[in-house]
């Protein structure tokens, strides 16, 4: 193939696409078969990277979001919301290619990662950095219409916009929920549950940590609700 004049970018590799997405620079961040110990590093490291650039856009459209919040804007808002869910998702099915390793290959693998942790993940760091402020803007909305959780929940036709951001933000807890849950098995079925991390942590502190939720009192509301609907029968 050859490349025109009509290739008008600065940068590395041949055509404006490899220019502009950098491909040599991203290609280059995988190690080469010369300096594997094993050779599913490469697959271990192209799922670790991909995740790290799903939960890189997810934490930039939190970010832009909390700003339409903060200029009260929850439309806006919420238009970047199913953006942050898919990213997060994103991060699920790349745990089945993990699964592609034999128990015994994944001890090859570790071997090259020192004392390499995902409590260290860039990308998950951020994400759980941003995601409070969610519940802060959501709560200050919640005031500003002089509304308690439970009066949102019984109105929401009223309350539509804050109504629809309530449930977005029990969307993104129950995704991250979802992903810890399956990240603990995938953890379980490479080097089992009964073993210490890169990092010394106990696995069975990591499936402690499963059960943590961003925002309790949007799962507790749902009691809530239960409970105040029993209450009206008896008094009906
Ligand atoms: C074979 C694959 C994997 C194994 C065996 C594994 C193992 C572990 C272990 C043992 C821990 C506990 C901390 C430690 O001692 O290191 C941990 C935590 C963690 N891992 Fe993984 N992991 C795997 C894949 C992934 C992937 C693909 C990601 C995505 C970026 C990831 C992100 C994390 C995060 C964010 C934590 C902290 C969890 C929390 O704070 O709730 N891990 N992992």
């Amino acid at each position: 193939m050859s490349y025109g004049p009509d290739q008008i970018l600065e940068g590395e590799g041949n055509s404006d696409y490899e220019r502009y997405i950098r491909t040599s620079e991203l290609l280059r961040l995988q190690k080469g078969p010369e300096e594997w110990v094993h050779r599913d590093e490469l697959l271990f490291t192209v799922v670790h990277q991909t995740s790290e650039l799903w939960l890189k856009l997810a934490t930039s459209e939190i970010s832009k979001s909390l700003e339409y919040l903060a200029a009260n804007n929850p439309k806006m808002a919420l238009r970047l919301f199913p953006r942050i869910l898919l990213c997060i998702e994103y991060c699920h099915e790349p745990l089945d290619m993990l699964e592609q390793m034999s128990p015994w290959d994944y001890q090859q693998v570790r071997r090259a990662l020192g004392h390499g942790s995902g409590f260290d993940s860039p990308g998950f760091n951020s994400v759980r950095k941003v995601i409070p402020g969610l519940w802060d803007e959501f709560t200050r909305l919640l005031e500003a219409e002089g509304l308690t959780l439970l009066e949102l929940f019984l109105n929401h036709e009223e309350h539509d916009e804050l109504y629809r951001l309530a449930e977005g933000l029990l969307e993104i807890d129950e995704r991250m929920y979802l992903w810890r849950t399956r990240h603990f098995k995938v953890v379980e079925r490479s080097i089992g549950a009964k073993v210490s991390g890169t990092q010394g942590t106990p696995v069975e502190v990591l499936g402690r940590l499963n059960s943590f939720l961003f925002f309790p009192e949007l799962w507790e509301i749902r009691t809530t609700i239960t409970n105040y609907a029993i209450s009206q029968e008896g008094e009906n």
